[in-house]
């Protein structure tokens, strides 16, 4: 049956852990596999910007012996002139799997609703589950071992990046807190979904107003931007709301000594983080931004094995 990762708790934790070794094999053993051979071809399409997601799929693919075809929404009929159902009947027949940068969560479900190939949300307002696969194998790294190990994300806890960390780190039986103001909260359905995972795998969330209580002993300190794409008009209250929760070398303090800093990139230094703490030892970014490359590669071969 086709799979499609359109969140992060679309995969079971058995699945995760699968993903993340496989991720591990291909990052020590570039050019082995070669599941794209043919070439065949992946559609990665942006409604938004992207540097790294881009980089990332186009190298990922090639390395696996195939080719990407990068697509533009503005360039294309999808984005008001078609349909996405419409767009992957179109697609499914060409290519083996469609990659898409979006706003709406509900674009991506009515794309794999309307296709077999399977389909891999690059980023929409509510989850970036890829950017989760590379930071998870990223603290593996570092860390050894995901479970047990608690991760503190401080801002925006409504964005794609925290609701991402809550439903990804809990899978991997991680204890995840959140610290922002009330009405930044994450969702609380999304909240609900990942105290049902948590049960299952030991981990769970706890959310903060207090960013201090939230930093004391953490294992990893994660931060994003205050203004995530789409919430441009929204910029001056959120930098006004979110000021207090800035990671700060006083927060990297209170975290464990051995805490590891990561940030999905890009940053707004002096704003969700001061230059010294994502400049400084603890950071592990570059690796976290690398770590695209094998994380997506690894899940793009596990989905097309479940087809
Ligand atoms: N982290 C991330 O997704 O970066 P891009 O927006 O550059 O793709
Ligand atoms: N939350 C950010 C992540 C960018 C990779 C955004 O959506 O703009």
């Amino acid at each position: 049956m086709t799979r499609h990762f359109l969140r992060d708790d679309d995969i079971t934790p058995a699945e995760q852990a699968e993903i993340l070794d496989l991720a591990a094999q291909l990052k020590k053993d570039r050019w082995a596999d070669k599941s794209l051979a043919g070439p065949q071809t992946v559609a990665v399409i942006f409604d938004k910007s992207s540097t790294r997601t881009r980089v990332s799929f186009a190298v990922g693919i090639a390395d696996l012996g195939g080719s990407p075809l990068i697509i533009s929404t503005a360039s294309s009929q999808l984005g008001g002139k078609e349909t996405p159902a419409d767009t992957a009947r179109v697609l499914e027949r060409q290519v083996a799997a469609i990659v898409w940068r979006t706003y709406a969560q509900a674009g991506l479900e009515e794309m794999a609703e309307g296709t077999r190939v399977p389909v891999v949300n690059a980023l929409s307002d509510d989850f970036h589950p890829c950017q989760l696969l590379a930071d998870l194998l990223t603290i593996r790294e570092h860390k050894g071992e995901l479970k047990g190990l608690t991760l503190s994300f401080f801002g925006d806890g409504r964005s794609n990046m925290a609701h991402s960390y809550v439903l990804a780190g809990v899978t991997a039986g991680m204890h995840v807190r959140v610290a922002s103001p009330e009405p930044y909260a994450p969702r609380e359905d999304v909240i609900a979904d990942a105290d049902r995972i948590a049960a299952q795998t030991g981990g769970s969330v706890t959310l903060y107003t207090d960013p201090l209580e939230s930093a004391a002993g953490a294992d990893v300190v994660v931060t994003d931007t205050w203004v995530s794409m789409g919430k441009e008009e929204e910029k001056l209250a959120r930098l006004r709301d979110l000021g207090a929760y800035k990671v700060t070398q006083e927060i990297m303090s209170l975290a464990d000594p051995g805490a590891l800093f990561i940030h999905c990139l890009p940053a707004d230094r002096g704003y969700e983080v001061d230059a010294e703490v994502i400049d400084g030892p603890q950071s592990v970014i570059w690796d976290e931004a690398e770590n695209r490359l094998h994380a997506q590669k690894a899940l793009l071969v596990w989905l097309l094995r479940q087809v």
